[in-house]
């Protein structure tokens, strides 16, 4: 018990310190949606604050070197590091790529190198527009983006974009201190995994929606060319919308969004069973690729994908595909 106690406060430190693991596996079942509530307001404006894309992209972020909260088989490499080692860069017609060493063997059991990157700004509210060309994929590979504050689970996180190995379908989640669960008389498209937001290191689920669009994750995604992920985080609740590259809204590409119009979200939190505000805030975004680990590693014997994911790791040519290419991240309020 006291080895217990002190290991739960060891995971509670460097999940403060380092930004704490997202979503595992989620129990499964579906959602009723009775009398729906609407979260975007069509009185609201939305002026750009921040944009990250082109050559100045890595301006705004920094590269996190520290151990994986998750236990990943990965080493998270600075920015010079990544650069000499082609993990991070930006190519020239402006689209930023963050790679997992596709080029090293590694030992069975050791780590490969990837990237994580944390915004210098954190933010305690806006409208999100995330746009990528790819994400990672493949056996043993956990991409995410997602944004957490500080002392987790206490300021939050949000799960945007997330999934593992052969996945297809996009899932994403919030996680909170105690007092926090999902709605399901909201509006939304996907289908509920689990209600409960409040996430400790014993139970790290979270409150989870999937996408039931499987051009939402991995290589359904990247073969139309990616898409945009918008999130819409206000007190009254937070939005996430999936937009296939051929059916981005127009006002989205000018850059004048308006989320009332683009129809019911994929998932959808309301404040009505969240008080957003108390629950969420000083969030840095991050962009990461972790491998095996807490969910990636515990989903692998059920994935498809061939013998371990330790061995997996071990060799490159399972990398390829293990890139995010970034066209822009826009935020807006
Ligand atoms: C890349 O961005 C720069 C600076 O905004 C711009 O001048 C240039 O035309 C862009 N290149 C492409 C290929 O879009």
């Amino acid at each position: 018990m006291q080895i217990l106690t002190a290991l739960s406060v060891l995971f509670l430190i460097q999940g403060a310190l380092a930004g704490h693991p997202h979503g595992t596996h989620a129990r499964r079942h579906r959602s009723r949606q009775i009398t729906p509530k609407v979260h975007a307001r069509a009185d609201q404006t939305y002026k750009l604050v921040d944009l990250y894309q082109g050559q100045s992209f890595f301006d705004g972020w920094d590269f996190f070197t520290g151990g994986d909260p998750t236990h990943g088989l990965v080493d998270f490499v600075s920015q010079s590091e990544a650069q000499s080692a082609g993990l991070a860069y930006v190519q020239s017609d402006n689209t930023t790529v963050l790679a997992v060493d596709d080029k090293s063997t590694v030992a069975v059991g050791g780590n490969r190198k990837s990237v994580r990157i944390t915004s210098k700004k954190t933010y305690s509210n806006g409208l999100f527009i995330a746009d990528f060309y790819s994400m990672p994929h493949g056996c043993g590979v956990w991409p995410a983006w997602w944004s957490t504050g500080p002392n987790w689970p206490n300021g939050g996180e949000i799960d945007v974009v997330e999934g593992v190995n052969l996945g297809q379908t996009n899932q994403m989640t919030l996680h909170t201190a105690d007092g926090c669960s999902l709605d399901t008389a909201t509006a939304f498209t996907g289908h509920t995994l689990g209600t409960t937001c409040a996430s400790s290191p014993a139970d790290n689920s979270g409150c989870a929606i999937e996408d039931t669009n499987d051009n939402s994750y991995g290589h359904g995604f990247n073969m139309i060319a990616g898409g945009v992920f918008a999130h819409l985080w206000d007190d009254n609740g937070i939005s996430i919308w999936h937009f296939p590259r051929g059916s981005i809204p127009a006002d989205i590409t000018a850059k004048t969004p308006n989320p009332s119009s683009w129809g019911h979200p994929a998932a959808s939190f309301a404040s009505s069973s969240c008080d957003i505000k108390s629950h969420f805030y000083d969030h840095s975004l991050v962009i990461d690729t972790t491998l095996c680990g807490d969910w990636a590693g515990a989903a692998y014997a059920s994935s498809g994908c061939p013998a371990t994911c330790e061995e997996a790791v071990a060799d490159p040519t399972n990398f390829k595909n293990a890139k995010w290419n970034v066209n822009y991240i826009a935020v807006y309020q």
